[in-house]
């Protein structure tokens, strides 16, 4: 039976990702062996403890029931408790924190939750694809926020026009940031904070990778500039810091408004958290300081084994001190997904084109530094030797 999606649904422009995977299939039908460093799918094991508590938790009496809707008490003790180790804020988490199958279905369900046709969400020009597409499926506008090389991908706040800025409803923000890596001083958060205010919108600040930070650097909060939890809503994930991405788990954190705002539309469309997750999750963010620490360590890394193949290689990269991903430019001359397509088919590493996360990642190329060292350092001396070589022919 042939099913027509809807308008909406298919007015989204193509996802990248899905173009990437056709490269990918095409290249393995060839006999290809791959080194997917495209997608951002943590390879570190999942500790033991956290294991063992999901195992445990599967064996409580009741188990067998759905989840309680907002969150388990377990979890909302350890998310308070967390946000008060790490940074000094204090909530009533059953009140103001929710848990979630994954930032990026709470993300989709706040949109939803808050915005309809005529309202605007506010977004980085360059952004992790649900921010804009969640926004287009509930029929609402995205107006894009400057976001530049030359001001280290720090968000021009200031460059949002009136109009936007009265019709916005959410304006998101993402630091640590995926893809380029950059990472924002406390002062920003105050002028997001502010901005907020002013104009009445809900401050979405997605922080899934507030906790890979290197080199003695750490990442502020946004809730620590809006202490009384007044125009935030942060946005946490267990997918990076303690590699449950295959878990789906991750939770919010913020203004009492938007999480019942949250709660109330994921209510009508869903059950919550798989309970033994949030146990799990509660395990993980309990042991957090021994757990974080080996997890930064691993990708810190990654990343200097990289940066240094490279450098021996001729190619000094700008190095991030956060994330788990590079951010580098594509060879001049060459094209975006030309480039790409070459470092599949001619080197087997699949590194994911800018231009995935909006226009503004054009003539950039992200690598995910989800493999082990000598892995990496191969990668990076193959896309060192093949850039050369495409621009000297460009
Ligand atoms: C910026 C950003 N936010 C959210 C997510 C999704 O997190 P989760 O796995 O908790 O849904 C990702 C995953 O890559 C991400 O890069």
């Amino acid at each position: 039976m042939p099913l027509a999606q809807t308008a909406t649904l298919r007015s989204l422009p193509p996802y990248v990702f899905a173009e990437l995977d056709r490269l990918k299939g095409a290249a393995r039908a060839r006999g290809a062996t791959l080194v997917d460093l495209g997608i951002g799918s943590p390879d570190l094991p999942i500790a033991q403890g956290i294991i063992d508590a999901l195992g445990a938790s599967l064996r409580d009496a009741g188990i067998q029931g759905y989840p309680p809707f907002r969150g388990a008490p377990r979890l909302f003790d350890a998310i308070a408790g967390y946000m008060l180790e790490r940074f000094g804020v204090t909530i009533d988490a059953p009140r103001e924190a929710l848990a979630l199958s994954g930032a990026k279905e709470g993300i989709a369900g706040i949109i939803a939750a808050l915005c309809g046709p005529g309202d605007i969400v506010l977004v980085p020009e360059i952004f992790y694809p649900v921010y804009a597409r969640a926004t287009w499926l509930v029929g609402a506008e995205v107006r894009w926020i400057p976001m530049r090389a030359a001001d280290d991908f720090v968000l021009d706040l200031a460059a949002i026009p009136a109009e936007d800025a009265r019709r916005a409803r959410i304006m998101i923000v993402n630091y640590p940031n995926n893809p380029t890596g950059a990472r924002v001083e406390r002062d920003f958060y105050d002028r997001a904070v502010r901005f907020a205010r002013a104009h009445d919108v809900l401050l979405l600040s997605d922080a899934a990778y507030s906790e890979l930070t290197f080199d003695g650097t750490r990442a502020p909060r946004a809730l620590e500039s809006d202490p009384d939890r007044d125009v935030t809503l942060e946005f946490h994930s267990c997918s990076k810091m303690f590699s449950m991405a295959g878990l789906r788990i991750g939770f919010c954190v913020g203004n009492a408004g938007a999480v019942d705002a949250l709660a109330a539309y994921r209510t009508n469309v869903g059950y919550g958290t798989a309970t033994a997750v949030q146990h799990a999750a509660a395990y993980a963010l309990t042991h957090q300081a021994e757990l974080i620490p080996a997890k930064g360590a691993a990708y810190r890394s990654r990343r200097d084994t990289m940066a240094s193949a490279f450098r021996n290689a001729g190619w000094d990269i700008v190095v991030p001190d956060a994330t788990m991903y590079l951010w580098l430019p594509v060879p001049e001359g060459v094209d975006d997904w030309a480039w790409v397509q070459a470092l599949i088919d001619h080197d087997g590493v699949v590194v994911t084109p800018g231009v995935a996360f909006g226009d503004g990642g054009r003539g950039y190329f992200r690598i995910s530094l989800v493999r082990d060292e000598p892995t990496l350092a191969a990668a990076a001396g193959a896309i060192a030797a093949r850039r050369s070589e495409m621009m000297r022919t460009a």
